[in-house]
């Protein structure tokens, strides 16, 4: 099971996407969690400790542009088993993280933007089958699933809030998801409080074809965790959140 989660900036997808990883490997699956995010910061969702140095910058170094006739393409230099021995990192519950999100920009090599050493990243972890599970933390754009992702993405979900610009924006992505070929589209709602909110997101999501995977609640053990930089998971796993996902988790195939 490959997914990826999207939407809106600020809606809960870090927070989501660490959960759903933690929930899947507790399950007994082998889970990679890609965090593909400029600003990174899925390992502490994930209950790696802050005070660890962080995991080794992967590189532009790591793209080399390959001529084929008149035209030219980009490709990830390294197998993909060895981009995870060398950047990958151990978190609880045995997750492996892969930060992509921030390439430093090499002086040699490909002088390739690093939207670009992404999205041939991700587009390297989702094709190889060497882990069962992965779960992709995307920035508040589709700007990396492009480049033939979409067809090793089993689901995306759109976690979206419980107000109209979002509800809106989360509509929005969704289309574009499908226009990049994505079929399997679906929605979390995140931060959910009350039943009218919970039905608002329904009938919005009804209009517009998105179902609705799961309902998450507002959490106040969620702001409590993120206030003290750690896991949600480690800090009260019987907590409102994580029962969903848990719940989730078990629907999801995988
Ligand atoms: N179910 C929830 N209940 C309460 N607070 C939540 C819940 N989910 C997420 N949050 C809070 O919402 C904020 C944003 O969460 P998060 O960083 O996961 O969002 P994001 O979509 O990844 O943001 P960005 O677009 O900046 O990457 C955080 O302060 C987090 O603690
Ligand atoms: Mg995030």
């Amino acid at each position: 099971m490959k997914i990826a989660i999207a939407g809106k900036g600020g809606v809960g997808k870090t927070t989501i996407s660490g959960t759903i990883c933690r929930v899947l490997a507790q399950n007994g699956e082998k889970v990679l969690a890609i965090d593909g995010d400029p600003n990174p910061n899925l390992s502490v969702v994930l209950g790696i400790d802050k005070d660890l140095p962080p995991q080794k910058s992967l590189s532009t170094d790591i793209i080399e542009r390959v001529e084929e006739g008149d035209s030219w393409r980009f490709q990830v230099k390294m197998p993909f088993d060895e981009i995870l021995d060398t950047y990958g990192q151990n978190a609880p519950d045995d997750v492996t993280l892969l930060i992509v999100g921030k390439p430093e920009q090499a002086g040699t090599g490909c002088m390739c933007g690093s939207h670009t050493v992404v999205r041939e990243l991700i587009h390297s972890a989702l094709s190889s089958e060497e882990n069962a599970a992965m779960v992709v933390d995307t920035e508040a754009s589709l700007e990396h699933m492009k480049r033939g992702t979409s067809q090793h993405v089993d689901k995306m979900y759109m976690v979206l809030e419980p107000y109209y610009r979002s509800l809106e924006a989360a509509g929005r992505f969704a289309e574009m998801a499908k226009q990049l070929g994505i079929n399997e589209v679906e929605a979390i709602a995140n931060k959910v409080r009350t039943e009218e909110e919970a039905n608002a997101i329904h009938e919005y999501c009804n209009k517009i074809d998105l179902p609705v995977a799961v309902m998450v609640p507002y959490d106040e053990n969620v702001a409590a965790a993120d206030l003290k930089g750690v896991s949600i998971m480690d800090y009260n796993s019987d907590s409102k959140m994580i029962k969903a996902i848990e719940s989730f988790v078990s629907k999801i195939n995988t």
